[in-house]
Formats: structure tokens, sequence, C-alpha cells
């Protein structure tokens, strides 16, 4: 029932629980496969599918670490399109909830495909974007060195989405390079178009955080970011998880 709930709306969740870490994951493998981030530094020391938000947030001369702190609040995006095999879901457990601020924006990408005009429906059917980690801006701080030299991968903008068969826009500007096939100028463009007009304000969700929280988005058909905004002394800690589609793992183990 949750699993539906949350292919309808794109984010689901659930409130008030107190769960063990093992809880967590099991709860979080009824969604897929769940695959440690590439952010080593920020992974749990002992298990490593858990990433942890909001750990380790100044540094030993007391320097708050924006990357830590500011976590997923430079820009909308969607988890994991600088992978072949993106992540499906991502989900949050809130540990700690600061006083103010901190809360989590979504976005639908279903509203955002139907809001593009027929012009660039046309135009972008059957193209793919260019992504990797860092995009433009090769913002990697949360990589260790030997983990920063990536590979672009390539998805089509926009996507049929392999369990609704809903059609939604496939972007992130903090992650994508060009658009395939268009010369420079015009994929810059198009970049610029998309990135303007990919939020629809009635197709958002604001998410206020409380202790026990488990918050769970779909990759595929939506985009967040973070506030970023809580006052830096105080604690905003999650555990989360990175979710693939089972099949695609299994199809990727078995090449
Ligand atoms: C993220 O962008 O993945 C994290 C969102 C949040 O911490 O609110």
């Amino acid at each position: 029932m949750i699993y539906r709930a949350w292919l309808d709306y794109n984010v689901a969740v659930v409130p008030g629980q107190t769960l063990t870490i093992e809880q967590f994951l099991a709860y979080s493998r009824r969604f897929g496969h769940i695959a440690p981030h590439p952010s080593k530094s920020t992974r749990h020391p002992e298990i490593p599918e858990i990433t942890l938000l909001g750990i380790n947030k100044f540094g030993a001369d007391g320097t708050l670490n924006t990357a830590i702190y500011r976590r997923g609040a430079e820009g909308w995006h969607t988890d994991g399109a600088y992978d072949a095999e993106p992540f499906k879901a991502t989900q949050l457990y809130a540990l700690a909830i600061p006083s103010t601020g901190g809360d989590t924006f979504f976005s639908n990408m279903y509203a955002a495909y139907d809001a593009l005009p027929e012009r660039l429906k046309l135009r972008l059917d059957g193209v793919r974007g260019a992504f990797t980690y860092g995009g433009r801006r090769k913002s990697q701080a949360l990589l260790n060195e030997e983990d920063r030299d990536w590979v672009p991968v390539f998805h089509p903008i926009i996507r049929t989405h392999n369990e609704t068969g809903r059609r939604a826009l496939y972007f992130d500007p903090g992650k994508i390079l060009f658009i395939e096939g268009a010369e420079a100028g015009e994929s810059d463009a198009l970049i610029e178009e998309l990135t303007s007009t990919m939020i629809q304000p009635e197709a958002e969700y604001r998410h206020k955080w409380r202790v026990g929280d488990i918050v769970i988005w779909d990759n595929r058909c939506s985009v967040h970011k973070a506030a970023g905004d809580y006052p830096p002394h105080e604690d905003r800690i999650h555990w989360r998880v990175s979710i693939k589609d089972n099949a695609a793992v299994a199809r990727a183990a078995a090449e």
C-alpha cells in the first residue's frame, strides 16, 4: 500500500517511527537494492549502505564544513543522475531536527513534463543529456580525491517511468553537461530554459521534519533540495539510503 501511494504521489512520509539501523535497512529494501553512496567520507563507519547527513559538520578548528551543512541545498536535483543506473529512490530517517529551518522541498517532474511547451516536447523527444557528478560546476567536495574521475553517462531527458508508464522530465541542472546532438549554443539555451521552467509551483511539496519521520522520494519523477538554512550549531541528522532498481542491479551483475 505504501509502495503504491509512493508511485502515485512521488514522495511518501511515514511519521513517528523508532527504528534501529537494521529495521530501517529492512524497510528500505522493500523499495529495491540499497547501494552505498559514492561519498565515502559521509558513510556510516560500519554500515556503508547508510549515509549520515549532518554528522561532522565542524572541523577540528571549529569551522563549519559547508559541504556537509548545506548538502543537498545547492539547487534542485535528482539523486544519482551521474550513474548509468541512477538511484530509483532515496530514503531519509530523521534522528535530530533543528528548532527552525531544515525543511526539504520536492517538485513533481510529471508536472514539469506536462507544462513543457509543445516545441520543447518535440525537440527533446528521444534526446539524451550527458550527466556527471558535480556537473559543469565540478562540485565534488564530498568525494575523496581518488573518486573524482567520472565518465559522463547519458539519460533520456524525457523519461517514461518504468513502473507508472507516465512521462516525466528527467533533468538535473547541477549534473548535466550538455544535450546530446545539439551544438553548444543550443545545448546551453536548452539547459537554461529547462532550469528556469522545470519547477511548477502548484506541484511542489515542502516537508517540515519531525524526529522519527521516514521520507522516501522517487528520483525518476521528482526533484528535491534541502533548505540549508537551519542554525548551524543545532543538530539536523538523518540516516539516508540510496536505492536502485532490483532488476537493473541484477542485469548489471549478469553483464
Ligand atoms: C538531499 O538532497 O539528498 C538531502 C535532502 C535533505 O537533507 O533535506
